[in-house]
């Protein structure tokens, strides 16, 4: 099976983790891309979907769901997001595309989070893949070489600005051994947005598509 044909098989097995919920949270990315095309045959018992990238929601609106604002339907049931690195306790990186920071609000107010991948996601240990870090962009440089005093080699994301108006420092050769330490460390520095790292809040439900079987974890 090719990369995205793993994608589009645990993005369908994913759906029966949202079936008979009126109201869901949408992530972003190739495989959420896969599973909102697959959420389009069942979309009448859908209401609508928050979702946490202009890119989700002009693929919701597409299949005919409608994009709902995450303050006026309060607390999710669940939320389906995928990510670049999955470790053994749930803990994630994400932002690979950009959307981390709406991503880290959907998933901390969703009372399920239900990260979808395929199996080259799962690691050991958290860092080869480069960690995102959004930024205010006046704080660029400055964050950048608070990040190197922490031992990483940041690289700025050139030509994106993401949903938010921001900057994204990509930081390369982190060996992440304390997901929840290191992501309140990025976090307090000040120009920072949100750290692409998901300890605080990870994921619930792992659901990975490993050749024919998608495992569950
Ligand atoms: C976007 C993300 C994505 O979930 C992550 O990059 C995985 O993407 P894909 O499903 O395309 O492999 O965090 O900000």
């Amino acid at each position: 099976m090719t990369q995205d044909e793993l994608k589009q098989k645990v993005a369908q097995a994913a759906l029966d983790y949202v079936k008979g919920l009126s109201i869901i949270g949408i992530g972003t990315g190739s495989t959420v891309y896969h599973f909102i095309n697959g959420l389009a045959d069942f979309k009448a018992d859908i209401e609508g979907a928050v979702s946490s990238s202009e890119a989700s929601s002009a693929q919701l609106k597409k299949v005919g769901i409608p994009v709902l604002d995450l303050n006026a339907v309060g607390t999710l049931d669940v939320y389906v997001d995928g990510a670049d690195e999955i470790n053994p306790n749930k803990q994630l990186i994400k932002g690979g595309g950009g959307a981390l920071t709406r991503e880290k609000i959907i998933a901390g107010a969703s009372k399920k989070f239900v990260c979808i991948a395929d199996g080259s996601k799962r690691v050991d240990i958290l860092g080869a893949f480069p960690l995102p870090v959004e930024v205010i962009p006046m704080a660029r440089s400055y964050v950048a070489r608070e990040l190197v005093k922490l031992g990483g080699q940041p690289v700025w994301r050139e030509n994106c600005v993401t949903d938010n108006g921001c900057h994204i420092l990509d930081v390369h050769n982190l060996s992440i051994m304390e997901p929840l330490t290191l992501e309140k460390t990025i976090n307090n520095i000040a120009g920072v947005v949100t750290v692409g790292i998901f300890a605080m809040r990870p994921a619930d439900v792992v659901l990975v598509s490993q050749g024919e079987e998608v495992i569950t974890f």
